[in-house]
């Protein structure tokens, strides 16, 4: 049996007077694209930050590679290879394209930039022909390539992607799925947040159903598909 590459175990994340987890557990072995899918305010955001320590766990162990990193910086979580494609595609607005992608080499230094640079083009060809354009000036669709693409330029071991196709037309929703698809295939963990959990669902080993900042269910993606609960809830009815 593996060992998981990241283990949640019982954490509760209060903001101020309000519990926004309860007693969350879930695992994810190295490999493996596992999504979180749950309704707007479920709590989804909050897990997925709280790896980073921001905010800290009130209780429980956040487990990477068998070290509890619950309260460690966000720069020693980085630095050891979890990065995070944070809600909301934040890129540095003033920054170019090349400029964004440096950043995301903050947590190991830039000696494969050059390298990984030129993977990302590959992966991501719209970002090569915008190589020079601020960020600020790209499509949402565009931001949301920059994003995923500056979080992989720190060659992480586990990726945390916050709703990586909120907002974005189909045929791009599309493409970012079709890219997360291949990554996957190369081997690369993936945690993914998801509001369109039927392409979350396709795309992943298993998954997570999270209410209320509880989760609630959890299974392989087809068995989550195919659950009535489910279709109800998140995936639009029968
Ligand atoms: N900084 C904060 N201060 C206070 N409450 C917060 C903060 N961030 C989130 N919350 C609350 O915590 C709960 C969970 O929010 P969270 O953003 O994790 O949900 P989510 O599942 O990501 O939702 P969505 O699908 O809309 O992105 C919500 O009730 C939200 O209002
Ligand atoms: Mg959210």
């Amino acid at each position: 049996m593996t060992a998981p590459i990241l283990e949640l175990k019982g954490i509760d994340v209060y903001y101020g007077p309000i519990q926004a987890l309860k007693d969350v557990s879930l695992h994810i072995d190295p490999g493996e694209t596992v999504s979180l899918i749950g309704a707007n305010g479920a709590g989804k955001s909050t897990l997925l930050m709280s790896i980073f320590g921001q905010p800290r766990v009130a209780k429980g162990q956040i487990l990477y590679q068998g070290t509890d990193i619950s309260q460690k910086s966000s720069y020693y979580i980085a630095s050891n290879g979890i990065a995070q494609s944070p809600e909301g595609r934040r890129v540095f607005p003033d920054m170019s394209v090349e400029e964004n992608l440096m950043m995301g080499t903050i947590p190991i230094g830039d000696k494969h930039a050059d390298e990984d640079m030129q993977r990302m083009f590959a992966l991501f060809p719209r970002l090569k022909e915008r190589r020079n354009q601020r960020a600020m000036t790209m499509s949402g669709g565009e931001q949301q390539m920059l994003a995923i693409a500056r979080a992989l330029m720190s060659r992480p071991r586990l990726l945390l992607l916050d709703e990586p196709s909120l907002g974005l037309a189909p045929i791009v929703v599309k493409q970012i799925f079709a890219t997360l698809r291949e990554l996957a295939q190369e081997g690369m963990t993936i945690f993914l947040v998801e509001q369109n959990a039927n392409h979350a669902l396709k795309l992943s080993d298993r998954a997570y159903v999270m209410v209320n900042g509880q989760i609630r269910m959890s299974g392989t993606g087809q068995e989550l598909l195919a659950n009535d609960e489910v279709r109800d809830a998140y995936l639009g009815g029968h």
